[in-house]
């Protein structure tokens, strides 16, 4: 009998990298000769984010910024091996990674057999880690099988389409020859002890980079840069209808399925209101708060202008999920976790959703 687990995650790329790497996203920003130079002196800033920062550039801060998130991602491992599921739906950005100027779907469902992926010799313009050091001393050529599961990713964008929403489909990669870093870093962080990843994942993309995808190719720019843009991104309140179609369609279906945001909250290096040094903790917040309360409306009522301004734009994964979960009727989540930090880039949040 069908079965549904949500989970919520990061895909922080850093985290893959050392500790003394950790804040090199803010190091490069405080290099910035568009961003006033009063603000990027560390003793203007805030407690917090000096604290962090202290004598090493956040290297200390790091460690426990890290124990943080090994303690979170081995709390929503155990809730993925305790629920045993089919095959694991995510819902992530693609930074200009498999989709480029030939086509930019809205949202995808990719419907690949297993596939053999090479973190570090694919992180080329993929999760920002090529040529450094990983965390877990892994040669270059480490090489992992995520397993696929074809028939039900068919299965789900069927019923996408037999539901109104008009998802489009890969059966193999186009630009990225393994998995973009929104997916392929959930299975390396959900496997940070490397006792391997049995599941099978279905990779559901989401454009949510939309203006900035392929004119900033969804990545760090400097802060007077100003390019053409391109068409937006699907709105939040899409992605959240997109989420309850999909909750159908897989309450409908004879597998245990585990859908799964993944991606950090506001991200610094989007958010101009705070100078790209920080992310907009407070609209952070106002999100977190309505997400532990089940408060559907005030998610759905987000504006995709908001969004972007407070360097959001990759929690658009998370609107899917929370849509899935309302439509079950289990819009409250079982689990969550607010990871905060002003020097790492962006808050991480964790959330589950155990039936
Ligand atoms: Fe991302």
């Amino acid at each position: 009998m069908a079965e549904i687990l949500g989970l919520g995650l990061s895909h922080y790329p850093p985290f893959s990298g050392t500790d003394a790497d950790m804040a090199d996203i803010l190091r490069w920003t405080m290099d910035d000769p568009a961003i006033p130079e009063a603000e990027r002196d560390p003793a203007r800033w805030g407690e917090r984010m000096r604290a962090e920062w202290g004598e090493d550039g956040g290297a200390e801060a790091a460690a426990s910024h890290r124990a943080a998130l090994v303690a979170a991602f081995a709390r929503a491992r155990a809730a993925l091996d305790a629920f045993r599921p089919d095959a694991v739906v995510i819902w992530g950005d693609d930074q200009y990674e498999n989709f480029r100027e030939d086509v930019i779907p809205p949202y995808a469902v990719l419907a690949y057999d297993d596939l053999e992926v090479r973190p570090w010799r694919q992180a080329q313009g993929s999760s920002d880690m090529a040529g450094k050091p990983n965390v877990w001393g892994e040669p270059a050529d480490t090489t992992f099988t995520i397993k696929g599961r074809p028939d039900i990713a068919r299965y789900l964008a069927g019923r996408l389409l037999d539901d109104g929403v008009d998802v489009a489909y890969a059966y193999r990669p186009l630009h990225h020859p393994g998995l973009a870093h929104a997916f392929l870093n959930a299975v390396l962080y959900l496997d940070y002890e490397r006792r391997g990843f049995p599941y099978p994942v279905i990779a559901f993309p989401v454009n949510c980079y939309g203006r900035r995808v392929i004119s900033y190719r969804g990545f760090l720019s400097r802060m007077g840069e100003r390019r053409e843009l391109d068409p937006p991104s699907p709105s939040p309140a899409r992605m959240i209808d997109v989420g309850a179609a999909a909750a159908r369609a897989l309450r409908d279906s004879p597998w245990r399925i585990a859908v799964v945001a993944s991606s950090s909250w506001s991200h610094a290096f989007l958010c101009d209101r705070t100078w790209r040094l920080r992310p907009d903790t407070e609209a952070d917040e106002r999100l977190y708060d309505a997400l532990v309360r089940g408060d559907l409306q005030a998610w759905r009522s987000t504006p995709l202008a908001a969004i972007e301004e407070a360097g959001q734009q990759e929690l658009l994964n998370w609107f899917p999920l929370v849509g899935a979960m309302h439509e079950l009727g289990r819009g409250k989540p079982t689990w969550t976790e607010f990871v905060g930090t002003d020097v790492f880039n962006s808050n991480k949040v964790f959330a589950s959703y155990e039936p």
